[in-house]
């Protein structure tokens, strides 16, 4: 959409399930704030919204967790992830929150006038339910084997490891997070959403009008939900948490939390337009308004199909783009919160920002690195050592040193004062700076325009690149040191220092939307006010007047010392035993054991039969080794007497390879294969836990030949 009267940019909103991690920040909130920064500095109407998203079975889920409400879970987080975002500078203009009586009233307001006009279809279907827990099995509630990827971390709702939408019916195993049991089936009726009726419409306007404009990340996944049959997606649940269906006969159901969710973003517009004594519909209605969803890549299918639908069928406007980010990785492993393998933005804002070191400058650094490796088109991977390399050899060395010598020699060869241009001097040096400085604006505002990030903050760090190469060949030290024997080259230093000082400007301006803070230390040291960072001022050369007086320089990035990664890459390791120790619990307690330890915790009862399908035998470790990038993970090689196997344990952080290889040890032989980090584990081996968490092998007390059964 060219030139477009007003914008609407939208970040996810976050589950208020817990804290969140650096790269939910690179995913959707760091690239919608650089460009919410930039359309205001163009001086346009735009409203930047995001709150957190309060709905859905995560939330109970967490409150069980924590022994508390979901009630208190909601405001505990809603208020920590909002702080987050303030302390990290994020520049919403609302930060709302769907547990709202505006937000309840917008999304019962959408649902009924899709109901009413025929729009959704009911259904009568068996669904899985608890019946300890006397309870439906929707999303989270319900878990098992992921039917894409394996993993055993998939849901109701998505497989927590390759991020696949899923349905409840499509898990393999499933059993009920609630009480660990096997669910029943069981029968209820639910509203849905026939998106099979609007194929059409998603073809032309995914597949056709957007093909060339979207990322082919988000048209990729697109056309592989159209191509593979759109369902009908249930749009409410049997919960006693989450918005209630506004019809009479609908006791005991909500709306789905992703039927509500996004309409969250309608309710804060409207709370916005209340606060700030606005209109909020012709952001939501008028055409000549540009939609855009930040989001990462697990919520393409939401953004781009069935919130457009419901869009639509609402009379709203439509997502101009949707820029979704893949994933980030963390020190070669998947960024994961059940794992505790993740950098929370808290612990970042506690270590770097709120440190007497720290402060604007420390999110700048972080809001740098995370935009430099941002996952545009594919994954990619947060290493402190990467943050420590941009930190020091690109912002510390390059922008920062370019603009302190700048400051520096300002102050020490042209006392303190903007000196004078001399056009009639002007060397080839100095034109083609002039002429970087004059196209830059262009070039960072067409990749901004297009969503590439990362590019664009390189096409800043480049300028100032260039500004260190243009005072390198200038060498106005150099210069000064022949003044008193010609005092006419004062004015060669005039023009270099002039130019400098435009360019430090017009970095400033470029840096705004990305670094704000940095900007702002830039032109309090320029003594200007902050109007001076309007967006039209960018590849001017007069923004900093002859004779004016300049502060003193400040650093504006500090280094990051090697003692500094050392201690978060430890703690990383430290957090995942810690995860790991507790990961042996159910992640829900069941009601009926409350407070047993786990030595006096019994399954239920089983038959002779359930234990004879064990196949128990005796086998000799006769090789060990640790699994790369696996912390807890040994390969390990046994001989059960007639073959060798391979199988992986999870014991890395017990013993070490040395202190196994030759015991003897008892296995489960008749367990399928299962893949981990790409090695195939044929079996398992039996340990006692003790009550402290140690781990021992279970062997016969004598030696005895590989391959003896064990029953
Ligand atoms: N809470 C969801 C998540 O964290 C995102 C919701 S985005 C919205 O994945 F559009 F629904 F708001
Ligand atoms: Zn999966």
């Amino acid at each position: 959409m060219t030139d477009p009267k007003r914008y609407l940019v939208t970040s996810a909103l976050p589950y208020a399930n817990g804290l969140k991690h650096v790269g939910h920040l690179a995913g959707a909130y760091i690239p919608a704030d650089i460009y919410a920064r930039y359309l205001r500095a163009q001086k346009r109407d735009v409203v930047f919204v995001c709150g957190s998203d309060e709905h859905g079975t995560a939330i109970p889920i967490q409150a069980a967790k924590e022994g508390t409400t979901p009630r208190a879970i909601i405001d505990k987080y809603h208020e920590a992830m909002k702080q987050d975002f303030e302390d990290l500078s994020m520049s919403f203009d609302i930060y709302h929150r769907t547990s709202e009586p505006i937000h309840h009233e917008t999304a019962q307001e959408f649902f009924t006038y899709l109901n009413d006009r025929g729009e959704l279809e009911t259904k009568e279907s068996e669904q899985y339910y608890d019946e300890a827990a006397k309870t439906f099995l929707a999303d989270r509630y319900i878990k098992g084997t992921c039917p894409n990827c394996g993993s055993d971390r998939a849901y109701g709702d998505q497989c927590e490891n390759c991020g696949r939408t899923l349905s409840p019916d499509e898990l393999i195993n499933p059993v009920s997070t609630l009480s660990g049991q096997p669910p029943i089936k069981k029968k209820t009726s639910h509203w849905y959403l026939p998106l099979g009726k609007h194929e059409q419409f998603l073809r032309e306007w995914i597949l056709e009008q957007h093909k060339d404009d979207w990322r082919p990340t988000v048209v990729g996944q697109c056309k592989s939900w159209i191509e593979g049959g759109l369902q009908s997606r249930a749009v409410t649940r049997d919960l006693d948490w989450g918005i209630k269906v506004p019809l009479k006969d609908a006791e005991g159901k909500v709306l789905y939390v992703w039927f509500d969710a996004p309409i969250g973003y309608i309710s804060a517009t409207r709370q916005w337009a209340i606060d700030n004594k606005k209109d909020w519909k012709p952001y939501w209605y008028d055409k000549e308004t540009k939609l855009v969803h930040f989001i990462g890549k697990d919520n393409i299918v939401f953004h781009c199909i069935i919130f457009p639908v419901m869009l639509r069928l609402h009379g709203n406007i439509l997502p101009d783009n949707v820029p979704a980010n893949e994933f980030l990785n963390l020190e070669g492993d998947k960024m994961s919160t059940s794992r505790n393998w993740k950098l929370d933005m808290r612990d970042y804002i506690n270590d770097f920002v709120k440190k007497e070191n720290g402060g604007g400058q420390c999110v700048d650094m972080l809001r740098y690195y995370l935009t430099q490796i941002a996952p545009e088109t594919k994954d990619s991977e947060f290493t402190w050592k990467g943050f420590q390399d941009a930190v020091n050899s690109e912002l510390v060395s390059i922008f920062g040193n370019f603009v302190n010598r700048t400051w520096v020699l300002m102050h020490k060869l042209c006392g303190g004062k903007v000196p004078k241009l001399h056009n009639d001097i002007l060397d080839e040096n100095d034109k083609f700076l002039i002429a970087e400085i004059e196209g830059a604006k262009a070039k960072v505002e067409m990749l901004l325009e297009q969503y590439k990030f990362r590019e664009a903050l390189y096409e800043v760090i480049d300028l100032s690149r260039k500004g260190n190469q243009y005072m390198q060949k200038k060498e106005p030290w150099i210069v000064a040191k022949q003044l008193a024997a010609n005092p006419d080259l004062q004015k060669s230093i005039d023009n270099t220092m002039h130019l400098c000082l435009q360019l430090t400007a017009n970095l400033a301006i470029l840096i705004n939307p990305f670094l704000p803070n940095t900007a702002n230390s830039m032109i309090a040291m320029m003594k200007v006010v902050d109007k001076m960072l309007d967006w039209e001022n960018a590849g001017r050369l007069k923004l900093l007047s002859v004779g004016y007086s300049l502060r003193e320089p400040q650093l504006l990035f500090r280094k990051i010392e090697d003692i500094e990664i050392a201690e978060q890459v430890e703690k990383l390791k430290a957090g995942l035993v810690k995860a790991e120790a507790g990961s042996q619990k159910p992640e829900v307690r069941p009601e009926t054991s409350p407070g047993k330890s786990s030595l006096t915790d019994l399954k239920p009862q089983i038959e002779y039969d359930d234990f004879a399908k064990l196949d128990l035998k005796v086998a000799t470790i006769i090789a060990a080794e640790k699994v790369p990038k696996a912390d807890k993970l040994l390969k390990l090689e046994v001989d059960l007497g007639w073959e060798k196997r391979t199988i992986v344990s999870g014991i890395a952080l017990h013993f070490t390879p040395e202190d196994i290889i030759g015991k003897q040890v008892v296995i489960v032989a008749n367990l399928a294969p299962r893949k981990m980090r790409g090695i195939e584990s044929n079996g398992m081996i039996l340990m006692a836990e003790d009550k402290d968490g140690k781990l021992k092998f279970i062997n016969p007390d004598e030696a005895t030949s590989n391959g003896s059964a064990v029953s």
